[in-house]
């Protein structure tokens, strides 16, 4: 939700910061700040706004410091004002932090701290851990005060401070005692957490900590840099070290030091990046959503390269292979996902029903884990995340896993925290996508839904013939992509022409359903006009008392299956008066005279025509939000990776 940097090295600690933090922007951007010591002096800035706000105060009053810490936010607790932007200093103004999670105990420890002479500048949760940490490395004595405990705010942590003495045996003010007063504030948070702290009484010393929000360590030449992402790092080195949950890194000039946050030592594992700079430069785009709808033929070839082997006509799926036996006995498919990766879970569920002809049944994410899903030991659980941080993704995926369900990441982010705790996976290889609307991972999702089914149907009845011929299909649409890319203009012309109607309806059937709620999501989120999905048949249960003159209704018809279906809902929605824009198969005159506008798919198969139709929807919201004078890469409210519940 909030993205974090922090540096200590042989450089001057701003520049990093900041253009760490321009990487990250993607991931909240309501508020920014930075605190960067020099010798003993903490010099902090904060403002309002994007992070050129902030590099124009900087710019009047710049940092000078190898040691630094920087936050981009995402406004959870408090709004977006100064106060409440990171970093936050405690009361004595000598340690700050910058956090990224929630404490959903704060406001016990926040009552427990004032009662204990601690005083607030913000209304945030994060505010708490700097007071925290400074409670514990400057008091002698604890006050027991877990009658203290607020049962309103219905968490653990209780401040019982009677075991505190043995964690706390260095001296006050020396660097160990900082250490091991955050390994005790650590003990008494409730939520999720990445850190970064840094105190004027110890200026070459930065530690981190994280329990359910990503932190990487990049390892570079006499430098150190910790970020949410390895957007920030990718630039300085691509050796990292990916934090575990409740794992702290002690980082000094000399080197680093990884424990458990109980201070048992771990050793770290030395990971290449996998991506480089350029794949997160914008090449040359207006924006990072253009740019990653455009690359999905490169992403989409990527994303299917080596795992389609059409001289012995197998998918290839390495990351699952260690449990192919299991996948293939499986009598039911779950899948969890949230968002767009929700959408690509309900194509993935016509597939394995209609191609692999496995029972599959579709959650939302957050509804998953709360409804006492039933589990038997043959399902297969898939948890569809391109970040691989989503909560409440994550959340679901613990709660199949304590019922023994085999567990299967779809994401793609590598390294990331869904990736390591699924029992196995497969990768998109989509490259990163900056976009806070989600283009490539859709089609890296679906295409790779598409290649699990295909793989499980050969396994259990498909013919190799049958299976040879989705697979020359499968290859060919990387270029058909292109084809539908080279109706941008025409697609423009058309978002121009309707981008103030400020309602629309997306409909389709079978497989073109999950598509139509794609397109709805993509319009909304970044053009903030109000747009619903539906399928096409519920128009008359109900929806279609909405159609007037004013309403544009997308509907995704090519030739398939329910072809004549959707055209008699295309009828219905004309005779109402309503504006058509369909997308259909190329050739197609049929729809070409009932439709005011028309965008066309080359021909395929019925099951692999959502990764067609779904290219015209994106670049449909795309104009729309830029026409309508939107920041199509960080619209407002949003972030692109959802790490509170
Ligand atoms: C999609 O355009 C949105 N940005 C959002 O719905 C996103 O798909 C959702 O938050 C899930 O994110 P994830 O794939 O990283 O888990």
């Amino acid at each position: 939700m909030c993205g974090i940097v922090a540096y200590l090295g042989d450089k001057n600690a701003q520049p990093i910061l900041i253009e760490g933090l321009k990487r990250l922007e993607y991931r909240g951007y309501d508020s920014a700040g930075i605190a960067v010591m020099d010798e003993g002096n903490l010099q902090l800035a904060r403002s309002v706004g994007r992070i050129s706000v902030l590099e124009d105060i900087l710019e009047e009053k710049p940092t000078i410091g190898h040691l630094g810490i920087a936050h981009t936010r995402w406004a959870t607790h408090g709004a977006a004002t100064t106060e409440n932007a990171h970093p936050h200093l405690d009361h004595t103004g000598k340690i700050a932090i910058v956090h990224n999670g929630i404490v959903e105990n704060f406001a016990t420890l926040k009552k427990w701290l004032t009662l204990s002479g601690y005083s607030f500048s913000s209304q945030t949760d994060s505010e708490v851990i700097a007071n925290l940490i400074s409670y514990f490395y400057h008091e002698d004595s604890f006050i027991d005060s877990s009658s203290e405990s607020d049962s309103s705010s219905n968490s653990g942590g209780s401040i019982n401070n009677a075991d505190n003495s043995e964690m706390l045996t260095a001296p006050k003010g020396h660097p160990h005692r900082l250490e091991q007063a955050v390994r005790m504030a650590l003990t008494k948070i409730v939520g999720t957490y990445g850190l970064a702290i840094i105190c004027s009484e110890h200026p070459d010393l930065l530690i981190t900590a994280r329990r359910g929000s990503p932190l990487i360590l990049g390892l570079a030449e006499n430098q150190f840099i910790v970020a949410s992402d390895a957007a920030a790092i990718v630039e300085h080195t691509s050796r990292a070290i990916y934090i575990g949950d409740n794992e702290m890194v002690i980082i000094t000039p000399e080197g680093y030091r990884t424990t458990t946050i109980d201070n048992i030592p771990v050793t770290a594992r030395v990971e290449q990046i996998e991506y480089s700079l350029e794949e997160i430069e914008l090449a040359g785009f207006e924006h990072y959503m253009a740019k990653e709808i455009f690359e999905q033929p490169q992403t989409l070839a990527a994303c299917l390269s080596g795992r389609l082997d059409t001289t012995e006509g197998k998918i290839h799926l390495g990351g699952i292979e260690s449990h192919s036996r299991e996948l293939i006995r499986a009598r039911r498919i779950g899948i969890a996902a949230c968002g767009t990766a929700w959408h690509a879970g309900l194509i993935g569920e016509y597939l394995f029903e209609q191609l692999a002809q496995i029972p599959t049944e579709v959650d939302y994410a957050s509804e998953f884990r709360y409804r006492n899903p039933i589990i038997e030991d043959s399902t297969a659980q898939i948890v569809i995340s391109q970040s691989g941080e989503t909560s409440d993704t994550l959340a679901a995926l613990h709660e199949a896993k304590d019922r023994g369900a085999l567990t299967l990441g779809i994401v793609n982010s590598v390294g990331s925290t869904i990736a390591r705790e699924t029992d196995a996976g497969i990768y998109l290889h989509v490259g990163p996508e900056i976009g806070v609307a989600s283009t490539k991972a859709f089609t890296g999702q679906v295409a790779v839904l598409t290649m699990l089914a295909l793989h499980l149907a050969r396994r259990r009845h498909m013919s190799q013939q049958n299976l040879e011929q989705y697979i020359h299909a499968l290859k060919r649409i990387p270029e058909q992509i292109e084809a539908i890319l080279a109706q941008s203009e025409h697609i423009r012309s058309v978002a121009q022409q309707y981008c103030s109607r400020e309602n629309w309806l997306f409909l389709g059937r079978g497989y073109q359903f999950p598509v139509a709620l794609e397109g709805a999501l993509k319009l909304k989120e970044i053009s903030y006009i109000h747009a619903e999905g539906l399928p096409a048949a519920e128009m008359k249960h109900g929806p279609i008392a909405l159609i007037t003159p004013e309403m544009p209704v997308v509907f995704i018809a090519p030739l398939c299956s329910q072809y004549e279906k959707a055209l008699s809902n295309v009828e219905e929605v004309k005779a109402r008066g309503g504006i058509i824009i369909a997308v259909a198969t190329e050739g197609d005159q049929t729809i070409a005279q009932l439709a005011d506008h028309v965008f066309t798919i080359p021909e395929t198969f019925e099951e692999l025509q959502p990764l067609l139709t779904v290219i015209p929807l994106q670049l449909l919201a795309y104009h729309a939000a830029v026409l309508r004078g939107h920041d199509v890469d960080k619209p407002r409210n949003l972030a692109k990776s959802v790490t509170v519940e």
